[in-house]
C-alpha cells in the first residue's frame, strides 16, 4: 500500500518514534511505501510531502519534535477542504492515511474518514487527556520536565523564603499538574477540575512558614479557574483555527493574589513550551513505537475511522468519535490523592 503519514496539533515527544516504527513495519513486513505530508492538514491542502524510507527515518525514535512539522488547520472549516484532501491523496496514489494528533487533530481524521477517506487516527498530546486511552506518548516526558523544574524551585524558593507558583500546560485537564506536583513535592497542586479555594491555598502556605519551612512551592495547570478572574488567557493572542484561547497568566494572577493575601514574597514561573521541547523520555519512545506499529497494522486491517488507544498493557483501538467525544480529566481518585498529601490545615 501507499501510506502517507501526518502530525497536526502542539508537537509532543514521541512523534517521532511514531513515524519511525510504522515506516519500518510498514516497509519490512507489509511491503508499503511511505510519504509523510508536512505542517499537519496544511501540508494535505498545499500537497507539501516528503518521501519517508528506512533511510530517511532512521534513527529518527531518538528525537523530539517532529520531523514532519506541525501546524493547527482545520480542514472542516476551509471552503472545498475536503475535496481538495481528496484530490491530493489520488493525485498522489495514496491508498490510507495515518494521522497522528490531539482530539483537534482527530475531529480531522473523523470527518475525512466519514466522507470515504481511509484513515485511522493516533493519540498526540502531552495533556493526556483524549477519552478512552490510559496514557499519550509525550505526557510522561513533560511530567519529566516539569518535575525537575519543581526540584530546581524547592532550593531557590527556599533560600529566599518565597512562596513560587510553577505553571504548567494541560489546558482543561489537571494531568500533568497532579504528576508533577506530586512528584516534585509541592506544597499545594492546583487542578482545573476544581475551582481554586484561594483561603485554602493561604492557609496551606501558612502553615510551612508557621512550621519552620519559609518557603512554599505553588504547582498551578494552566487552564485552572481563580473565582476572582475565571480562566486566564493570553489576551493579546489570537483563537486557533479550533476556536480555542491561548491559557497562559494563572500563575502570575495567583502569585500577585498570594502576595496580597499572605505578604510573603512571592514570584510566579511559567514552564510553557519547554514541557514539549526535547527528546522523548524511554517510556514515550517505547509507548510511541508501539502506537506506530498498531497504526500500521490498523491500515491493512481497514479500520478507518479508528484510533489506537493503550488499556492496561495492550495497545488496540477504539473508535475516534468515542475518543473525542468528551475529555479525560482528574477524578475523585485523584484529588483524594492530592489532599491526603497536603498539610492539614
Ligand atoms: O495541547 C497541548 C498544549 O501544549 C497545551 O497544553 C497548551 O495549552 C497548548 O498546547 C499550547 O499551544 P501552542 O503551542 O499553540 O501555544
Amino acid at each position: 500500500m501507499r501510506v502517507a503519514l501526518l502530525t497536526g496539533g502542539g508537537d509532543c515527544p514521541g512523534l517521532n518514534a511514531v513515524i519511525y516504527a510504522a515506516v519500518k513495519k510498514g516497509i519490512n513486513h507489509y511491503g508499503d511505501e511511505f510519504i509523510g505530508f508536512l505542517n499537519g492538514w496544511r501540508g494535505v491542502l498545499d500537497n507539501n510531502w516528503i518521501p519517508l524510507t528506512l533511510e530517511s527515518t532512521d534513527g529518527i525514535q531518538l528525537k523530539g519534535g517532529t520531523i514532519l512539522h506541525s501546524s493547527r488547520t482545520n480542514v472542516k472549516k476551509i471552503p472545498g477542504g475536503i475535496d481538495k484532501v481528496q484530490e491530493v491523496l489520488k493525485t498522489n496514489k495514496i491508498d490510507a492515511l495515518i494521522a497522528l494528533g490531539g482530539d483537534d487533530t482527530q475531529s480531522v481524521t473523523m470527518f475525512l474518514s466519514e466522507h470515504g477517506v481511509p484513515s485511522v487516527g493516533v493519540p498526540k498530546t502531552i495533556d493526556n487527556d483524549i477519552n478512552g486511552t490510559d496514557t499519550t506518548f509525550g505526557f510522561d516526558t513533560a511530567v519529566m520536565i516539569a518535575t525537575e523544574a519543581i526540584d530546581r524551585i524547592h532550593t531557590t524558593a527556599d533560600s529566599h523564603n518565597r512562596v513560587v507558583v510553577v505553571e504548567v500546560m494541560g489546558r482543561d485537564a489537571g494531568w500533568i499538574a497532579y504528576a508533577s506536583g506530586v512528584a516534585g513535592g509541592a506544597h499545594v497542586i492546583l487542578v482545573p477540575e476544581k475551582e481554586i479555594d484561594i483561603d485554602h491555598v493561604c492557609a496551606l502556605l501558612k502553615y510551612n512558614y508557621d512550621h519552620g519551612k519559609h518557603y512554599g512551592v505553588v504547582v498551578v495547570a494552566e487552564g485552572c479557574h481563580l473565582p476572582e478572574v475565571g480562566q486566564v488567557i493570553d489576551e493579546g493572542a489570537k483563537l486557533d483555527s479550533f476556536g480555542h484561547a491561548r491559557l497562559s497568566g494563572i500563575g502570575e494572577a495567583l502569585a500577585e493574589l498570594i502576595e496580597k493575601k499572605t505578604g510573603y514574597e512571592t514570584r510566579s514561573v511559567n514552564l510553557g513550551h519547554t514541557q514539549r521541547g526535547g527528546v522523548p523520555t524511554a517510556y514515550d519512545r517505547t509507548l510511541g513505537q508501539r502506537y506506530g506499529l498498531h497504526a500500521i497494522d490498523m491500515v491493512h486491517d481497514k479500520k478507518w475511522g479508528r484510533i489506537a488507544v493503550l488499556r492496561g498493557l495492550d495497545i488496540t483501538d477504539i473508535t475516534i468519535k468515542e475518543a473525542i467525544a468528551s475529555n479525560r480529566r482528574l477524578d475523585q481518585r485523584f484529588f483524594d490523592v492530592i489532599a491526603d498529601l497536603e498539610a492539614k490545615v
